[in-house]
């Protein structure tokens, strides 16, 4: 196989239900990733354009399901399925779904925010 030019590292970390900082298996992240293979392999991007991997938490469990786009180094979250074709067609173009990036503030854990009010 080539190597892609992009890898969709896709957070499916679970933890035991009632734990505060949730996860994002719990928020549907494994059905994200069944998906977006899927349909990165059906709209032929699956060969050369990109990948679509699973991995562990990435540290932005308060706004997922994360997932980490490499090596453009940027990261989707509060990714839901209904989200999944428009990165798809996002990444045929070249581009990126604005709406879904994460911005530096949603990088702080929210009980770090309030530390710091
Ligand atoms: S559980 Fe997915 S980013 Fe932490």
């Amino acid at each position: 196989m080539a190597q892609r030019k992009r890898y969709l590292f896709v957070c499916v970390n679970s933890r035991p239900d009632g734990t505060p900082k949730g996860s994002c298996a719990a928020r549907g992240a494994v059905a994200v990733h069944t998906a977006l293979k899927e349909q990165l392999k059906a709209r032929g991007l699956a060969g050369l354009e990109a990948r679509a991997c699973t991995a562990s938490c990435l540290d932005t469990c308060w706004v997922g399901p994360s997932i980490a786009v490499e090596p453009d180094h940027y990261f989707y979250g509060r990714v839901t399925l209904a989200d999944v074709p428009e990165i798809v067609e996002a990444l045929a173009r070249g581009e990126r779904v604005e709406r879904l990036v994460l911005k530096p503030e949603d990088y702080i854990e929210p009980r770090e925010l309030k530390k710091q009010a």
